[in-house]
């Protein structure tokens, strides 16, 4: 596609963005319902709480507008109260912050905004399972059942720790990241290329114990959004360390997905779902152009660039509402395999399909 076509997405984002900001002024969305966002502010610890103002900052960098700035700094104070919450913190702190306090102290300097990151930095740091290689996933009431528990999910959290360790000249923090992302690329990807979702270990030996299927079809299965974090997040593993082991990962991962896409180029939700079953993830989708557009940029390998375009013609022709009467810009998300609600808008496919879009044109701002 030629520049200018993307040229003119970004343009359309950029207003449609600017009257849904002020609209919704005051919440931290993650779906909408008929159109109008709904609220986290109540559940601020949740997982995607940092995309909406993520999306923010890209357009407020794009072209700047001050309710873009104003919304994303609202939601990034409104964070706050989850570095307060030492149960509300997990590996998710890269998706919260680095999207929030990251992306406000590179585009604006404020001093408060890289305390905080800083501050979930060291909590992420925090998380690592010295006999495993691993950084843990999710908390637990104590009783430790998930305490050997990684996610593939948690590739994409690593920059958060890449970034600190830059910040404070400390190597700490990318020895963890790249500890982690070898950790990962061993015990998560398969032989043909496909992710698994949940590894186990022994939080006391380290020892890769089983995986699961998490938020897939089934044990053994490809769910799509693990397969794009995957690709992403290797990529970006790699750009972080310039180690070949984990682009040699990136590209396993791309050319599991890339086998795998449909011809209608619209992801299913698990590319090991029964033939027949309609479910898609419009998320994975989005997630999976920014991994090949970032492959592309460190391979200058033109077929990344070819699938990105294909994956977001298809969401820009099949699942995007650019028009000014909806709060969400994607829809057809997909949570997980086994759970409703299903085909929804999801904030973090928002997110990504405009970082996708930014990127085409280069006018990205590199948050992770
Ligand atoms: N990180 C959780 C998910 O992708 O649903």
């Amino acid at each position: 596609m030629e520049k200018a076509f993307w040229q003119d997405i970004a343009e359309k984002i950029w207003q449609k963005e600017r009257f849904v900001a002020a609209r919704s002024r005051g919440k931290v969305p993650y779906t909408a319902e008929d159109g109008v966002f709904d609220d986290k502010s109540q559940d601020i610890c949740w997982w995607t709480n940092g995309f909406y103002a993520g999306l923010l900052w890209q357009l407020w960098n794009y072209r700047e507008e001050p309710v873009l700035r104003e919304r994303a700094e609202e939601i990034e104070q409104k964070l706050d109260k989850n570095l307060m919450t030492p149960q509300g913190m997990d590996h998710d702190s890269g998706f919260k912050w680095l999207l929030t306090a990251v992306a406000d102290y590179k585009l604006t300097g404020s001093a408060i905004s890289r305390d905080r990151a800083l501050l979930a930095a060291n909590d992420l740091a925090g998380r690592f399972n010295l006999a495993g290689g691993f950084l843990r996933a999710w908390n637990d009431k104590g009783d430790g059942e998930t305490a050997g528990w990684a996610i593939i999910d948690c590739m994409m959290n690593l920059p958060l720790l890449f970034w600190a360790g830059g910040e404070l000249n400390d190597p700490r923090f990318a020895l963890i990241a790249c500890r982690h992302a070898q950790t990962a690329q061993k015990a998560f990807l398969r032989e043909d290329g496909s992710a698994c979702h949940i590894v186990v270990f022994d939080p006391i030996s380290g020892k890769r114990l089983h995986s699961l299927g998490g938020q897939g079809y089934a044990h053994g299965s490809s769910w799509t959004r693990g397969q794009a974090w995957a690709l992403y997040g290797f990529s970006l593993a790699f750009r972080h360390t310039g180690r070949d082991e984990f682009l040699t990962a990136a590209e396993r991962s791309a050319a599991y997905f890339s086998a795998h896409i449909p011809e209608s180029a619209l992801i299913p939700a698990d590319f090991c779902q029964p033939e027949n079953c309609p479910l898609e993830d419009s998320s994975a989708g989005a997630i999976a152009a920014c991994g090949f557009l970032e492959l592309f940029r460190l391979t200058g390998k033109g077929e990344y660039k070819e699938r990105a375009e294909t994956l977001l013609l298809a969401l820009l022709k099949e699942r995007c509402d650019l028009t000014h009467g909806h709060d969400e810009l994607l829809e057809g998300g997909t949570v997980a395999f086994h759970d409703a609600p299903r085909h929804i808008p999801l904030i973090y496919g928002d997110y990504f399909f405009t970082e996708a879009v930014l990127k085409l044109i280069d006018k990205d701002i590199f948050l992770w």
